[in-house]
């Protein structure tokens, strides 16, 4: 990670396409002013905010300071003073030539050359149009006076399925670079994910355990309390396989059982959970049926944006399997779900019962033994335990042995997109994705099975935890659903 004085000296231009959307007021303008209020940003630094809608400046800023906290006046005046909104179209190409007459502009002023960073903060849907613009227009040369080539960040889904993917990368490719390429997962920029390679590989503890010997099942759960929102079109084409499971669990699911990486490097890292996702084992049409739930939220279908016939999954669970000597054989269980009970985060890994029987007559039931990585609310790692309760009989009793950030750490977590914004400036690839391919190929045998109506739709009540279908499913294999039971650092 490039150090702080690194990111001052880096004079740079930083053009959000999709500016006036969810993305862009909920995440990076936030992150910006969080980062320009701890001085984080380079020193000489400008935003254009560009969409399709015809504000100007101050209208623009206006709408954004709705979703920007600023308790200091002060500063977010003066943050303002580093925006300017124009009108694009980059579908369309429309404002294209006034758009690098500013950057330009904006490089005159400083004298010199600046970092050009093009962040698609659009629809997924019409990537392709926007690459091929940018590349039109030259905008993907960068600052040409010193050849520094322009970085362009692009958000998940990257593609619809495996062919499209390729497709997509092929015309980017025809523009950009690879070290040009921030494709962002921004599960990867949070802390607590980034936490996991340290709980792995900076202790001794765990790997010992960290395979299908000790392991009986991992859960990976991210629930979420929130429904579409004002995603219905975006959503109700993408459904919640490709919005979370193609992209932010594979990619928990790939950190945690990942082999040691020699390097903490971009190259090595990715690699290793390239490894993985190979590894996973693809569904045929029967497994789908077997082994994947697909749910609807009751209300859905009266969305904003949402095809009133709709059969786009707002829940979705697949059960997985890693073919490679580490994990052999133990089930992974991936769920995530739009308007559920709560909003958690979670990755639990549950033990094998203990061979020896002990203690058996002193437990009314087994008490096994679990590790919870926390992402979200909460953070932190939990052990679950059977410990013996006090008093002159012997009972043994679950107990939690937790690490919570709240209270071990006193400095405040970043959020994920601030960041990731500074490794785009600074240039560091490390939690940015490289291909995506081999995680479609997991997931299109699921959505292919789905459209031959392999796992039926079902429908479940918002503020439920899914489908009762889901719970059938791990039942069947003997276990239950461990989060959010297991949620830990309620503090
Ligand atoms: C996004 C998904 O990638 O992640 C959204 O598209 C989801 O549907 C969001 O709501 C959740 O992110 P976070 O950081 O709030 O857990």
């Amino acid at each position: 990670m490039a150090k702080e004085t690194d990111i001052k000296n880096i004079p740079s231009i930083f053009v959000i396409f999709g500016a006036t959307g969810d993305l862009s007021r909920k995440k990076i303008f936030p992150s910006l002013f969080k980062l320009y209020c701890a001085k984080l940003l380079p020193e000489k630094f400008k935003i254009i905010a560009t969409a399709r809608s015809s504000f100007t400046t101050d209208e623009f800023l206006d709408l954004i300071a709705e979703t920007t906290p600023s308790k200091d006046q002060a500063k977010w005046s003066s943050f303002k003073s580093l925006v300017e909104y124009l009108p694009t179209d980059i579908e369309k190409k429309i404002g294209l030539d006034t758009l690098k007459e500013k950057i330009d502009a904006f490089e005159d002023e400083i004298g010199s050359c600046s970092q050009r960073i093009f962040y698609m903060a659009i629809s997924p849907f019409i990537y392709e149009y926007a690459f091929e613009t940018l590349g039109q227009y030259k905008l993907n040369l960068g600052c040409q006076k010193h050849g520094k080539l322009a970085r362009i960040v692009i958000e998940k889904p990257f593609g619809y399925d495996y062919e499209s993917s390729q497709l997509l990368n092929k015309k980017l490719n025809e523009y950009f670079e690879e070290k040009q390429i921030f494709r962002i997962d921004h599960f990867l920029g949070k802390e607590t994910v980034q936490n996991i390679f340290a709980f792995r590989f900076a202790n001794e503890f765990f790997e010992p355990i960290w395979n299908k010997n000790y392991i009986d099942h991992v859960q990976i759960t991210m629930a979420e309390h929130v429904g579409v929102e004002r995603r219905g079109e975006y959503y109700d084409r993408a459904g919640a396989l490709r919005d979370t499971i193609q992209n932010h669990l594979l990619q928990l699911l790939s950190i945690v059982t990942m082999e040691e990486p020699k390097m903490f490097d971009q190259t090595s890292i990715r690699d290793k959970k390239l490894d993985v996702l190979r590894s996973i084992r693809r569904l045929s049409e029967a497994e789908v049926a077997t082994n994947t739930i697909r749910g609807q939220y009751e209300g859905y279908k009266d969305e904003e944006k949402v095809d009133p016939k709709s059969t786009t999954e707002t829940y979705a669970l697949a059960k997985l399997f890693i073919d490679n000597d580490r994990w052999q054989g133990v089930p992974f269980y991936l769920r995530t779900g739009k308007k559920l009970v709560g909003k958690v985060t979670s990755i639990i890994f549950s033990l094998k019962e203990p061979g020896h029987p002990l203690f058996d007559s002193f437990t009314k039931e087994s008490i096994g033994n679990h590790v919870t990585l926390q992402i979200q609310p909460n953070e932190g790692i939990g052990i679950h335990l059977a410990a013996k309760k006090p008093g002159l009989t012997t009972t043994l009793e679950p107990v939690d042995m937790e690490f919570c950030y709240k209270t071990s750490f006193t400095e405040p977590q970043p959020d994920a997109y601030e960041r990731l914004i500074i490794d785009m400036i600074s240039g560091d690839q490390t939690l940015f994705l490289g291909q995506v391919g081999e995680s479609w190929k997991i997931i299109d045998p699921i959505h292919k099975a789905w459209e031959a109506n392999a796992a039926a739709l079902t429908t479940y009540k918002p503020g439920s935890w899914g489908p009762a279908e889901a719970d059938k499913l791990i039942q069947t294999d003997k276990k239950d659903w461990l989060a959010p039971l297991l949620s830990i650092c309620k503090i």
